[in-house]
Formats: C-alpha cells, sequence, structure tokens
C-alpha cells in the first residue's frame, strides 16, 4: 500500500488531507507520525523534515516541497537515496509574495513608519510626498515571484530595476546582470530580496551595497535570511546610511529572543509569513507530481542534486 506522508511544522494536516483527497479519494494520506509502516511511504510531503527522516523511508519515490524554496535541504546527510525532489512554484503562492512587497514599498514610499512612530508620541507633523516615479526600487532576484513583483510596481508607477543571472524582459524594467550588483545598487531608494540562496548569494545584502543605495533607503528582504549581513544591517541604520528595513526571513529561525533586530526602532520583524500554500490552491499540482512519479515520470518542478549542491 503506497503512502503519501505528510511532515509540517506549521501546516494543518486536516485541511491538506481534504483538499488532496478531493482531487484523489484513492490517496492514501498519512501524517507522519500516525502511520506505523516507513516502508510504505512513496511519497512525503514535507518542507524541511528532520535530517535523517528520509533515510528511514526505503521506498521513497518524491520528496514534495511543501514551498518555492530548497536551500533548507542543503548539507543533509539523508538526500542520497533514489528519490526525486520538487518543489512548488503557484499562482496563488507568488501573490502573497506580490501583498507583501507591495505592503512594504508602499508603506515606505508613503512614509507610515515614520507617521506610525509619530503617532507613538501623539506627534502632528507632515512630511514631503515623493511621487511614485521618483522611487528607484530594485529587485534582487528575477524568477516568477521577482517578476511578478516587479510587474506590480511598475503598474503603480515606480521605476523599477531588476538583477538576475538570466536575462529577462519586462515592460518598464531595467536589467543587470550579477556582475553589475554596484550599478544596480546605485541610488536605489529601496531594495527588495526575492532571490533563492546559494553560496554566491550569501550576504549579498552588505555594507557595500547599502552604501551605494540613496542615503534614507529601505531593504526588504523575502529571500533568506542569509542574505542579509545583520550587522552591516544595523550599522547602516544608525548612520542614517538606512531608514528602514523589513525582514521576513532570519538566520536562523525562529529569530532567537536576544537578537538585536528584534529592538532595532527602524526594524519591522514578520514571522516567515510573506506568503504560504493554501492546500486548495496546490493540492492539484501535488496530486499530479503523486501520479507522476508512480508512473515513473520526473516531477514539475524537479530540483536535482546538482542544483543543492550550488
Ligand atoms: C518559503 O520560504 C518557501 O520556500 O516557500
Amino acid at each position: 500500500m503506497a503512502i503519501v506522508a505528510f511532515y509540517s511544522e506549521v501546516y494543518e494536516p486536516l485541511a491538506w488531507r481534504q483538499a488532496l483527497l478531493e482531487c484523489d479519494p484513492e490517496l492514501n494520506f498519512q501524517v507522519w507520525g500516525e502511520f506505523i509502516a516507513p516502508k510504505d511511504v512513496d511519497v512525503l510531503l514535507a518542507w524541511r523534515p528532520p535530517d535523517g527522516m528520509l533515510k528511514t523511508l526505503p521506498n521513497l519515490k518524491l520528496l514534495q516541497c511543501l514551498g518555492a524554496g530548497f536551500d533548507q535541504l542543503r548539507g543533509r546527510s539523508d538526500l542520497d537515496g533514489g528519490f526525486q525532489i520538487a518543489r512548488i512554484v503557484d499562482d496563488d503562492q507568488t501573490a502573497g509574495m506580490v501583498e507583501y512587497a507591495l505592503a512594504g514599498v508602499l508603506d515606505f514610499h508613503r512614509q507610515l513608519y515614520l507617521y506610525r512612530d509619530q503617532a507613538d508620541r501623539s506627534a502632528w507633523k507632515e512630511w514631503p510626498r515623493s511621487s511614485a516615479s521618483q522611487r528607484e526600487v530594485g529587485l534582487l532576484g528575477m524568477g516568477t515571484m521577482g517578476a511578478a513583483i516587479a510587474r506590480a510596481l511598475v503598474t503603480l508607477g515606480f521605476s523599477v530595476r531588476g538583477l538576475s543571472r538570466t536575462r529577462g524582459s519586462i515592460d518598464g524594467v531595467r536589467w543587470f546582470g550579477a556582475d553589475d550588483i554596484g550599478a544596480f545598487a546605485d541610488g536605489l531608494d529601496m531594495a527588495i530580496c526575492v532571490l533563492s540562496l546559494n553560496k554566491a548569494n550569501t550576504g549579498i545584502l552588505d555594507r557595500r551595497f547599502f552604501e551605494r543605495m540613496r542615503r534614507g533607503a529601505a531593504v526588504i528582504n523575502i529571500g533568506r535570511g542569509a542574505h542579509l549581513v545583520e550587522t552591516d544591517l544595523l550599522a547602516a541604520l544608525d548612520s542614517g546610511q538606512l531608514a528602514w528595513a523589513r525582514l521576513d526571513v532570519m538566520a536562523p529561525e525562529p529569530l532567537p529572543a536576544i537578537s538585536p533586530l528584534w529592538r532595532h526602532p527602524r526594524i519591522e520583524i514578520t514571522p516567515h509569513i510573506a506568503t504560504s500554500l493554501l492546500p486548495h490552491a496546490v493540492a492539484r499540482a501535488i496530486v499530479e507530481n503523486i501520479h507522476r512519479v508512480r508512473a515513473g515520470l520526473p516531477p514539475v518542478g524537479a530540483v536535482s542534486r546538482s542544483q543543492l549542491a550550488l
């Protein structure tokens, strides 16, 4: 009996069971910890299964990541089985990222972070307004999510730049290659990091990057915590080079209570919620992947072992 096992530290299994069974009533869906025969598991739905878990599943065909990122799997000791790995990039999940990025951009653009601070002190003071076209917004990462955010920003009238290894074309967006990061950063008012993490871009949001931005600029990180050099961010905020940061991703997560990031008056933190998967939105794609691997086909969204080594 082939079992689809579900392991998650955040998602509620009941809704997933219901959504997946609606797509395929024959699925044998089991929540990790409830079922008893690991040898029967041929599909594991999980984002970050505990290290070593995959070694206990001798007949695993597919690790379906419940998310877009796969860097959380890097460096594990149990990835050498013959199973495939797939990630999910879905329209609704992308929409969540767009909403979160726009909320941050508009917050900074309309200086709401300043007005919130003033309201706390009952201070009535108006700041000069800029138009969106006067704001240079740069996206680090122009994959599906970065491109969707860029399009939304163009629609709102912002001046948009995109940094990416491969060049694309979106009306109203100026593209910069990874080698051109200095020119990309020059005079930016806002930087939004939506990169997936690899060795080459670890620490990309650092002092050198911040120094090239316009004085009083803002940073939004929805990539990974390790993209940001925290001490450089704190120094840039304290010197006034940066005015504000909104961080959704941390290294490590959860962010320890003793981290100075929590207490900095110009940093706003959310607990990795920029987007999430909604079971009804992705169930069909997951069930299709289950059917594909059971039929000996590669899953959609396959992640290779060489991508995991980058
Ligand atoms: C979330 O960070 C994801 O990788 O989907």
